[in-house]
């Protein structure tokens, strides 16, 4: 009935894949879902690592049992509390009452705070290890990647880390979870989207939890988002190593405007020509309008260059704009050359607040930001091409 193939030896996959649902977090959109991952260990005692959103909870528990049979679950290893993972501890425990239920005083605070449970807890802190028999997990804390409990568990026999949502990706599992049996072309852009949109704001954490994972063997990364990657470790540690350090993928330049009657649009079209003139071929152009800040923002991450555009409005800057803008800032990316122009009819404010929005982040500010008055003249076009070259230029000088 479901797919037993383990993982390692007597280790299983029984997460869920969540296609119905249409926002993360009520507000990321999933075009193409989410899977919640859970992992049975069944040694000479049974663990399981995290649960899943409780929408699922039926399909979940049968999966378990489909493994188990009549066995009961000795360890249940949370290793994050958020909702998507624990929501079924509360049913869990109704289904298994002798479970223990092992975290640290974060975790525990929060699982009485969510579920009043607060007996039957083995509380574990930095370093310690749990024998289930052949083998042994040893727990390591992530604190701010990206919830404050949130640990690691290192199994010491096929060296499998279970990162909690470290590594973990927007998107289905679809016919089977491991990287090796699937393409996995689909994850790359979604799993930098999740970054930049769950992990992004904490850099500084994630080098952290880096750096006391790069000591141990990993051979296998349970995430419970995403497939199980054993194929792709190194690449898939490298990009994490990259967006924590707020460092781009490759040269190029995200263009993100906003336009109420086509005017900045058009100055939109110059700066790409100028930057495309300028020798550099990855440019994106986002229409904010059209597209979720969520991809905007994982283009952020991705390249170096970042140009911003959008006409006054009320004294300020274009809502949509300000909204891309908090997201942003929020994230505290930093190291990007930016840039920005504008339009208005009466009177200009949001080229000065797009300008000032370098200062915020402590951006180079390359060339001088272009502001048209109603119409479109040639000489702003001119100005806008001219301001493409610019940040093309001066992307030119990172890699000449
Ligand atoms: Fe996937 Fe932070 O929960």
């Amino acid at each position: 009935m479901y797919n037993r193939k383990p993982i390692a030896e007597n280790i299983f996959h029984v997460g869920v894949n969540d296609r119905q649902k249409s926002l993360f977090e009520n507000y990321l959109p999933l075009p193409k879902g989410v899977a919640y991952n859970s992992y049975l260990i069944v040694d000479e005692k049974i663990a399981l690592v995290d649960t899943v959103d409780i929408s699922f909870a039926d399909v979940y528990l049968t999966k378990i049992e489909a493994i188990l049979g009549e066995r009961s679950i000795d360890y249940l290893i949370v290793n994050h509390m958020e909702p998507d993972h624990a929501g079924s501890i509360g049913l869990l425990r109704q289904k298994y009452p002798n479970i223990t239920i092992v975290g640290n005083a974060k975790t525990f605070d929060m699982l009485n705070g969510y579920f009043h449970i607060h007996t039957q807890l083995h509380e574990v802190k930095e370093g310690d290890t749990l024998s289930l028999g052949k083998r042994t997990l040893t727990f390591y804390t992530a604190p701010m990647v990206h919830w404050p409990e949130v640990m690691v568990a290192y199994e010491d026999r096929d060296n499998i880390l279970f990162s909690a949502d470290a590594f973990g990706t927007f998107g289905t599992i679809d016919g089977d979870y491991s990287d090796a049996c699937i393409n996995t072309d689909c994850f790359w852009d979604e799993m930098r989207r999740y970054y930049a949109c769950i992990v992004g704001k904490y850099g500084t954490p994630t080098q952290s939890a880096l750096k006391k994972i790069a000591s141990l063997p990993v051979k296998i990364i349970c995430s419970t988002h995403g497939p199980v990657w054993q194929q792709e470790i190194v690449k898939v540690i490298d990009l994490y190593d990259k967006w924590s350090r707020y460092e781009a993928e490759e040269e190029g330049v995200v263009i993100a405007f906003g336009s109420m009657y086509g005017n900045t649009q058009q100055l939109t079209e110059a700066v790409a020509e100028g930057v495309v003139a300028g020798g550099i071929k990855n440019v994106v152009i986002h229409n904010v309008s059209k597209t979720d800040s969520s991809f905007i923002l994982s283009d952020v991450f991705r390249y170096k260059g970042l140009i911003i555009g959008c006409p006054t409005y009320m004294g300020g800057v274009y809502p949509l704009v300000e909204k891309l803008l908090s997201a942003i800032e929020c994230r505290g990316i930093k190291n990007r050359l930016y840039t920005c122009y504008g339009s208005f009819t009466w009177a200009g404010a949001a080229v000065k607040r797009l300008t000032a929005f370098s200062q915020t982040m402590n951006w180079e500010l390359v060339g001088t930001p272009v502001e048209n008055k109603q119409a479109v003249t040639k000489e702003k076009y001119q100005s806008g091409f001219e301001l493409g070259q610019e940040m093309a230029k001066r992307l030119k000088l990172l890699h000449p």
